[in-house]
């Protein structure tokens, strides 16, 4: 892993002397794209070109491979987060910049350019990609941006997800299906051309933002849960299938965390809305530490999260799913 071997070394502060190309790829983006499932074929879109300001915070922990192509010349290392508009995915993109990447970000609304601009501020390369991961077309032009960069990407956090609390019986299977395609398709469909880049050169490390939630039956919350066991059952296999690539991938097992989830997800009046949540900057340190220290997953962040990946380890399903009720049934909350 990066962090051991400490072979790999990223340049000194962000985005210093670079001269970066820094480009908000709008939604309605009409450049051809390549079949995500095959690779490059279109070059970098450019916007436009503004100097960062700062360096980062924390000196680099990890540096690049080979082949690497910065776009203002320097050997900088390049990560992709999804879902970097807010709460974890935003934690995420931030202290990967003063850990020393350049960034690719994406998220939905437009929000995601103001996190982009202050991400310029910490002095990295930063590319804003706004579109609906929900659809084949935005996973597309999302990865036509990265491989118009002409980069590698290094370190891929796979986070873009959305909840939904209620009833099975009142909840709207449309919203169901959209979280679906948000949480898992759209993760599948990255996931396929980014890993099969990384394991054509033979490196890489994939972050993917599960949850605790994968380990329980989620009453009140049933198809957000599958979701999350789905995305938890498929890295833990690709880490096998993927052994000996030199391709990594870690799960991000986050408990209750303090972003907007709850509130998209309807589900302020459940105790577990109301409850005292994890930092999401403590969330994404400890997702990132893990993912650069080559681990298999990581539950974070607090103790009482921790504890309950634990618990859940032996407790038998149908308590784990009674349990569950009472923290998500709307109602509920103290
Ligand atoms: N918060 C928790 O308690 C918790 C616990 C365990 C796991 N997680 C997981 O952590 C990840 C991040 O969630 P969060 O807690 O940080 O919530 P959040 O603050 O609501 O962030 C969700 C991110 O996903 C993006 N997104 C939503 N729909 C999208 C779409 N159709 N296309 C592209 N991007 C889209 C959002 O961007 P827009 O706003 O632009 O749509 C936002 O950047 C999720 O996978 C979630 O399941 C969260």
């Amino acid at each position: 892993m990066l962090r051991r071997t400490g072979s790999l070394r990223a340049s000194g502060p962000c985005g210093a002397g670079t001269g970066s190309v820094m480009t908000d790829e709008a939604s309605t983006n009409g450049t051809t794209r390549s079949d995500p499932t095959t690779g490059p074929t279109t070059g970098p879109t450019t916007g436009p070109t503004t100097g960062p300001t700062t360096g980062p915070t924390t000196g680099p922990t990890t540096g690049m491979t080979t082949g690497m192509t910065a776009l203002g010349g320097t050997p900088r290392p390049l990560a992709l987060v999804t879902g970097a508009s807010s709460g974890i995915g935003t934690e995420l993109a931030a202290q990967l910049a003063q850990r020393g990447f350049d960034l690719v970000v994406t998220a939905e609304d437009d929000t995601l350019a103001v996190v982009a601009e202050a991400l310029r501020a910490d002095g990295c390369d930063v590319r804003a990609v706004q579109v609906d991961l929900r659809t084949a077309d935005g996973v597309a032009q999302l990865w036509d941006v990265v491989t118009g960069t002409g980069r590698p990407l290094e370190v891929v956090a796979l986070n873009a997800g959305v909840g939904l609390g209620g009833a099975f019986l009142d909840t709207d299977v449309e919203d169901e299906v959209a979280m679906v395609q948000l949480n898992v398709v759209s993760t599948l469909r990255l996931a396929k051309p980014v890993v099969r880049s990384m394991a054509a050169r033979g490196a890489g490390m994939v972050l993917v933002t599960s949850s605790i939630a994968s380990t329980m039956p989620g009453s009140f919350q049933s198809v957000y849960n599958a979701t999350k066991s789905f995305l938890q059952s498929w890295t833990e296999a690709l880490q096998e299938e993927l052994a000996g690539t030199g391709v990594t991938m870690t799960a991000l097992m986050p408990g209750p965390t303090e972003t907007n989830f709850f509130v998209r997800a309807g589900m302020e009046g459940t105790r577990v809305g109301q409850a005292d949540k994890d930092d999401p900057a403590d969330v994404a340190r400890q997702g990132l530490d893990a993912l650069l220290d080559g681990k298999a997953k990581v539950l974070a962040s607090s103790r009482s999260t921790k504890l309950q990946g634990v618990l859940s380890a032996v407790l038998p399903d149908s308590v784990k799913a009674k349990v569950h009720r009472r923290v998500a049934e709307p109602g509920q909350g103290v």
